[in-house]
């Protein structure tokens, strides 16, 4: 099966969980505004990541559907909040415009909140619905806490924020990308595999494999701020304008694609464990240097 028709697949399983998950009592202000931005076309690279490492374990991912969802939830309200006059001040996002353009700044600030605690809440459901597999469920839970808690993409988020307007070099850079981007794709990838194997040499693979993915998928959203065009659906040359210190504005445009080659290399190396079946992972990887959106 090509890559493009796997990725359909599992879309498509991931889509139609998640309208039953919000087919819920919740106020229909706030569910049509959490149902805005998790529909606003996002391209469900997490969840991928997610059932894609399950099935180097597995043929059976039925039980990761709802964690994957949980994820994308997540991922939805961090880009919700990052979105808000207070943080980033975006109007649009993947050609669209952002929540709080459409509900008001209370009402997003609610739909991500509404998001990140029922994520939480549709992940304990499914573990709970899977005693037999309870200790696994609950490291592959704690994972994404980790990943995007304090000490993961909120921490990243923070350094950002935080440091606006001030000049750093690439320690800092690199902790806040690894933070607040790559932490979460590791997160997806982890989790998907923790409830079907413990071994460790893999999961390190993993980790290994999703930490450059994750600093790959940076360099190139900062490279593409740069030089894309009205085609990218958000901002363009934010961070030139702003003054943001980025992969670019330190290394240059040439350097910086040159590191996420190098990058995308080590991440497809931490694979070769996989063998064959890591296949549709490798092809990610590449597709992610070479993208333009
Ligand atoms: C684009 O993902 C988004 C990122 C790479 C993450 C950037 C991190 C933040 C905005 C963290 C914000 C955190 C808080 C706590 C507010 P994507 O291209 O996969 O998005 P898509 O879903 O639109 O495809
Ligand atoms: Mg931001």
């Amino acid at each position: 099966m090509k890559l493009s028709e796997k990725q359909s697949q599992i879309i498509f399983r991931v889509n139609e969980r998640l309208d039953r998950l919000f087919e819920n009592d919740s106020p229909e202000l706030l569910r049509e505004s959490m149902k805005y931005s998790v529909k606003a076309g996002g391209k469900r690279l997490r969840p991928v990541l997610n059932i894609l490492a399950a099935e180097l374990f597995t043929d059976d991912t039925e039980e990761n559907l709802d964690i994957a969802c949980a994820i994308e939830m997540i991922h939805t309200y961090s880009l919700i909040h990052d979105d808000l006059p207070a943080l980033d001040n975006d109007s649009l996002r993947r050609g669209k415009l952002t929540n709080h353009m459409v509900y008001g700044e209370a009402q997003a600030i609610l739909a991500g909140d509404g998001l990140l605690s029922f994520a939480f809440e549709v992940m304990l459901d499914n573990a709970m619905r899977h005693k037999g597999n309870l200790e696994r469920e609950m490291r592959a839970i704690k994972t994404i806490a980790n990943a995007a808690g304090v000490e993961g993409m909120v921490a990243g988020q923070v350094m950002d924020v935080s440091l606006e307007n001030t000049s750093y070099g690439y320690d800092t850079l690199s902790y806040i990308h690894t933070h607040k981007t790559a932490d979460m794709i590791v997160g997806a990838l982890l989790s998907g595999a923790l409830l079907h194997t413990d071994d460790e040499e893999a999961l390190r693979a993993l980790r290994t494999y999703g930490e450059h993915l994750g600093h790959t998928f940076q360099i190139i959203d900062d490279i593409l701020d740069i030089t894309a065009g009205e085609e990218l659906g958000k901002s363009r040359g934010k961070d030139v304008m702003e003054g943001k210190i980025t992969y670019p504005s330190l290394f240059g445009i040439v350097k910086s694609f040159e590191m996420a080659k190098e990058r995308t290399k080590k991440a497809i190396e931490a694979l070769s464990v996989f063998g064959d079946k890591a296949c549709y992972l490798k092809e990610i990887a590449e597709i992610m240097l070479n993208r333009s959106l």
